[in-house]
């Protein structure tokens, strides 16, 4: 089949770790007979310098016509100065909105290859896990195109007050927990929402479209909890959760925080999906935008030290979500899998092994081709 995909490598790492991910994609078209065809476009601070705005409505528009986004990063200390709307982040809220993808999955697996890399003991790992197993496996669903980040902002007249403001429509968190859901039954069937209720009315909101909603998933088990809470849970027993489910703000914090347990930034894909019925959705498969949810990193940038392997692993996702591609994707996650087992490091990963000494560090490219020799096997 043929699938056209909207590249923004972007600022900083961006570049450096989507060219091995794109070879993997080419090397997948010529194993299962799929040709990818790149569109490639301008957002963040790329953008900025070229166009003067981060997100260009030709980006825009080029990325609805695509089958599905792939992003670097975007970002960077020279454009930190500019004010909030040009800003390079906002292409990205920017692009999120525009095409639609509310539902943010964010994967936090300790792979067993980087156990050591994880800041717990064994035992508080294996006291939560359901088999009593020193590891864990969640999955974040963020609500990623309302909430805090999109509500109405400001200043006072007198400038001596600001604001930013939470508002959820009942479609909006109705289909976001629907997502949520939909995850939760191919997986453990435990839902967890994260929220403030003890304070916010929109998490008293949340819940009540919770009520409603969970009645059609009997199968899956909900249950909820305060966010300072969830904060404190996942560093106290990560291996309770299955699915997380919670707001923009509250999924963005939660989000970085269970990375650090995977053991780097540099290792967690993520999905942002819209929904199967909406007009921009191809051939029954949600549009999709996928990005590594680490940033543009560019105090390493340039200089082959970034681990590429969150936006390899990113691709996979979208062979899985946006093209309905899921032998294809295994592939790739097999491969990442394998060069893992067979020692190679990027620095990110490096040195925490249980068995030091049989790992051996690269660098972005090295570590790219070597995923991309394991899948030529
Ligand atoms: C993320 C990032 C972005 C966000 C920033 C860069 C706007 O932190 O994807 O988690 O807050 O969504
Ligand atoms: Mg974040």
């Amino acid at each position: 089949m043929n699938f056209s995909i909207a590249l923004v490598p972007g600022d900083g790492i961006g570049p450096e770790v989507i060219a091995p991910a794109t070879e993997i994609l080419d090397a997948i078209g010529d194993i299962y007979g799929h040709v990818f065809h790149y569109v490639e476009l301008e957002a963040g601070g790329k953008a900025i310098d070229s166009a003067g705005e981060p997100l260009p409505q030709e980006t825009l528009e080029a990325a609805k016509q695509c089958d599905a986004l792939l992003l670097g990063a975007v970002g960077g200390p020279r454009w930190e100065t500019l004010p909030g709307h040009l800003r390079p982040e906002r292409a990205l809220l920017g692009l999120r909105s525009g095409l639609g993808v509310f539902a943010n999955l964010r994967p936090a697996v300790l792979l067993p290859q980087l156990k050591d890399a994880c800041p717990l003991k064994d035992e508080v790992l294996a006291a939560s896990h359901p088999e009593g197993k020193p590891t864990f496996d969640l999955l974040i669903v963020r609500e990623l195109t309302g909430g805090l980040y999109f509500g109405t902002r400001g200043r006072s007249e007198d400038g001596k007050t600001a604001f930013d403001t939470e508002t959820y429509s009942w479609m909006e968190v109705e289909r976001v927990l629907r997502a949520g859901y939909a995850a939760a039954t191919v997986r453990r069937k435990k839902l967890c929402i994260v929220d403030k209720a003890n304070v916010l009315e929109s998490s008293r909101f949340w819940r009540e479209v919770a009520a409603v909603v969970s009645k059609d998933y009997p199968d899956i088990e909900t249950s909820y909890l305060y966010v300072d809470n969830c904060a404190m849970q996942l560093i106290r027993a990560p291996g309770q959760f299955d699915v997380i489910v919670t707001s923009n703000l509250f999924g963005d914090i939660l989000s970085d925080e269970a990375s650090v347990l995977t053991g780097s930034i540099g290792m967690l894909p993520s999905a942002s999906l819209g929904s199967p019925q909406d007009p921009l959705a191809k051939n029954g498969h949600p549009m999709g935008m996928y990005e590594p949810i680490h940033g543009s990193a560019p105090d390493i940038a340039g200089q082959d030290r970034a681990n590429p392997l969150a936006t390899i692993l990113s691709a996979a996702m979208m062979l899985r979500y946006s093209f309905g591609l899921e032998k294809e994707a295994h592939a790739v996650e097999a491969a990442v899998s394998a060069v893992l087992d067979a020692g190679l490091r990027t620095q990110d990963i490096a040195r925490r092994t249980s068995t030091p000494g049989s790992e051996k560090i690269v660098g972005t490219k090295a570590m790219g081709a070597a995923v991309l020799k394991e899948l030529s096997r």
